[in-house]
């Protein structure tokens, strides 16, 4: 296997940090300080990648703003996992048209996953002209020497970096965090699984990790600064660490965060069922900080649609990794993706995703109906399954879940929760927060509870959400 991944080097950085005092100075001519409308569809690693982009900005002199109408710059930080994420971007993109003709002076930018595919860069190339700057995932890095030559040169600008960009690692971007409780800390970049539906590997590049001191420094600020629900983000956070030059597992990682000392959460996503171990499920259970709550997409129940998207795993593997978790962490919170429709799934093969979800009795999960990516390997399968079928079946998944949802929330009522308040409710004088199992509690209290602990007495449960009273503030 491949050892060293690159880190961009700190004078690299450092010069795209001056490249912001650049565009700092031309934004000083203008009469008011600039705004920015930055917008991120897709997971959580998109989200922590707009962070970085927004801690860019703030140092360009940006403020930000939530009304596209009013802001300077329009940039939109794109997914491309499925058909309908892409529509809802084209459709948006389209709709900026006619803010760029009220407003010609406002930039209008496109970036993350979907920009990473030449048919999409192509297609805004020629369909989209008021669009200046498209970069994909890969030179994120490189955001601010690209902007600053949109803004001087007076032509569109579009990056998509080369061949050795997608194996390597920036350290030390400035991050412009948007909450002040929960935190994301990306540990590794990429994905090598090759699964056959999807299109990530195709546009995040392959499998790298941060150096483990660089993400406990990260994390240990974080701690610092106040944050108390800190997830780490990979698309396969199991397999952290083979391409180190001294190899770490993730359980290991998970163990030297866990003991920087402070009131917080560790949570972590994805977590692959292939590479899953038993190490970290006991890691899990023995930690301090580690919440009791376990994402593992199983996508099917079924072994021959598992063979074909390419997981390496079967349904009995999962179910003894399931029943070994459960043992080991008995108050675990088990939360799964799954994919219905998959080309050539009967409607049989499809009946042992139901069996298993009501096996397993998840908290939650993502159903999704399979959407075909170009270039990916499922897209040359066959697909005879008609769209309505595909729906039935979805509905009847879904349908599945809200018995088993209902039925575990149910069984919550009586129980007394730690929850990290998060934010006011939406009616007045309520608080909303998370137990640690990741289900939402809603409760009457204080508003300075917000971003702290509480223990709450679960009273009733209605669809996925708790309501409680307040027992005791700290726990
Ligand atoms: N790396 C993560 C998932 C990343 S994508 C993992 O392996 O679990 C998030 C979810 O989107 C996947 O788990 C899968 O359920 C779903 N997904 C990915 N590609 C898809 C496709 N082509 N059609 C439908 N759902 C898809
Ligand atoms: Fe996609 Fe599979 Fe990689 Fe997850 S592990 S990102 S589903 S290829
Ligand atoms: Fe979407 Fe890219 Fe995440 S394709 S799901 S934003 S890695």
């Amino acid at each position: 296997m491949e050892r060293t991944t690159p880190v961009i080097p700190a004078q690299d950085v450092a010069k795209q940090r001056e490249y912001c005092q650049e565009i700092r100075a031309i934004n000083a001519a203008h009469a008011a300080p600039p705004t920015a409308f930055v917008d991120t569809y897709g997971c959580q690693q998109n989200v922590a990648d707009g962070e970085k982009i927004k801690g860019f900005l703030e140092e360009m002199g940006f403020g930000f703003t939530e009304d596209p109408e009013e802001a300077d710059f329009i940039l939109f930080n794109t997914c491309a996992v499925r058909e309908h994420a892409e529509d809802r971007v084209f459709g948006n993109v389209g709709a900026l048209k006619n803010t760029k003709r009220r407003h010609p002076s406002v930039i209008i930018a496109l970036c993350g996953c979907m920009m990473e595919q030449e048919h999409v860069a192509e297609r805004i190339r020629r369909s989209y002209p008021y669009v200046s700057l498209v970069f994909g995932t890969h030179v994120i890095h490189r955001f601010p020497e690209l902007l600053l030559e949109t803004l001087t040169s007076g032509k569109r600008v579009f990056s998509r970096g080369d061949e050795s960009e997608d194996r390597v690692i920036h350290e030390g971007l400035p991050i412009h965090r948007d909450g002040s409780v929960k935190a994301w800390v990306t540990v590794m970049y990429g994905c090598n699984n090759f699964c056959s539906y999807c299109i990530v590997p195709y546009v995040r590049g392959r499998e790298r990790s941060r150096t483990p001191e660089a993400v406990e420094e990260e994390f240990a600020a974080l701690v610092r600064a106040g944050y108390k629900d800190i997830t780490l983000l990979g698309q396969n956070v199991n397999s952290y660490g083979k391409t180190l030059d001294n190899p770490v597992s993730f359980a290991e990682l998970l163990r030297r965060l866990d003991r920087i000392p402070g009131d917080y959460r560790i949570r972590f996503m994805t977590s692959h069922p292939k590479d899953a171990t038993h190490e970290l499920i006991d890691t899990i259970a023995q930690g301090t900080h580690i919440s009791h709550h376990l994402h593992l997409p199983f996508q099917s129940g079924n072994d021959r649609i598992l063979r074909e998207m390419n997981r390496h795993y079967d349904r009995a593997k999962y179910l003894d990794l399931i029943r070994y978790a459960k043992e080991k962490i008995p108050d675990l919170s088990l939360t799964s993706d799954v994919i219905v429709g998959f080309p050539g799934e009967t409607y049989e093969e499809f009946l042992d995703t139901v069996s298993l979800v009501r096996e397993v009795e998840f908290t939650s999960l993502f159903t999704f109906i399979y959407s075909p990516r170009r270039g990916t390997k499922a897209a040359q399968m066959d697909d005879p399954v008609p769209a309505q079928e595909k729906s039935r079946w979805f509905q009847e998944l879904c349908a599945a879940q809200e018995e088993i949802a209902a039925k575990r929330c149910q069984a919550a009522v009586g129980t007394v929760q730690r929850v990290l308040v998060e934010e006011e409710g939406k009616q007045e004088g309520m608080l909303s927060g998370r137990t640690d199992g990741n289900v939402i509690v809603d409760f009457p209290g204080p508003r300075e509870l917000a971003g702290s602990f509480a223990n709450v007495k679960i009273t009733a449960a209605r669809n996925w959400i708790l309501t409680g009273e307040l027992v005791s503030p700290q726990s």
